[in-house]
């Protein structure tokens, strides 16, 4: 069951993440990386409003440059190893995708629904990759967080919904416990 992918329903139970540090080349091709995003873009989204927006990252020095000048001026005694863990962070992968949550200022929607959809289109970005033969990884950690990162991306009402790393895994996918279904589904009243 969670190594066929041969039919539709088997891609969804067969999805799986990769880690970013694992995925290799062949990354997507730019034809393939708009699909990717056009799939990610059919997502449920309150008032017509697609708040979100997808980045791609086509410099990865500049994106290291700019998060560990970012971390050092956060944390000026940084230790080297955390400045390299950045750095790989920032290089892993052939393709990169900034997700952003773009939520409306002025709309009527609640901004949780907005933020909600954000998250929606990552996992579309997900299924897209699996589907299309690529594995992807939706990473956050501290560059995430960072108002300076945000700012080079976005604006202030903006922010980074998550790093998704694509690209062909190097070795077999981890597979890992799923929830017991017992535990997440229940009946009401
Ligand atoms: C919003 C979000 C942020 C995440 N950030 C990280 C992260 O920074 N580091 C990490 O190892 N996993 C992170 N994960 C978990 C992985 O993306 C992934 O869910 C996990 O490795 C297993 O994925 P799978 O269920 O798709 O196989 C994050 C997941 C989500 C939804």
């Amino acid at each position: 069951m969670f190594n066929d992918t041969s039919t539709p329903l088997s891609l969804l139970t067969t999805r799986r993440s990769g880690k970013p540090r694992d995925l290799t080349a062949p990354g997507p091709s730019p034809e393939q990386l708009e699909q990717m995003i056009a799939i990610a873009a059919r997502t449920p989204d309150h008032g017509k409003l697609a708040p979100w927006r997808f980045v791609i990252v086509d410099d990865r020095a500049a994106l290291a440059t700019l998060i560990t000048d970012a971390y050092r001026a956060e944390r000026p005694q940084a230790a080297r190893i955390e400045i390299e863990s950045l750095e790989q962070f920032a290089h892993q992968a052939p393709a990169l995708v900034v997700v952003l949550s773009s939520p409306s200022t002025t709309s009527h929607i609640p901004r949780w629904e907005q933020e909600l959809s954000a998250g929606a289109a990552t996992m579309n970005l997900l299924h897209a990759a699996h589907a299309m033969g690529f594995a992807g990884g939706w990473l956050t950690g501290w560059p995430t967080f960072s108002e300076v990162v945000r700012d080079a991306f976005g604006g202030p009402h903006e922010r980074i919904a998550g790093f998704v790393f694509l690209g062909t895994p190097g070795r077999p996918l981890d597979e890992r416990p799923r929830p017991d279904l017992a535990r997440v589904i229940s009946h009401w009243p």
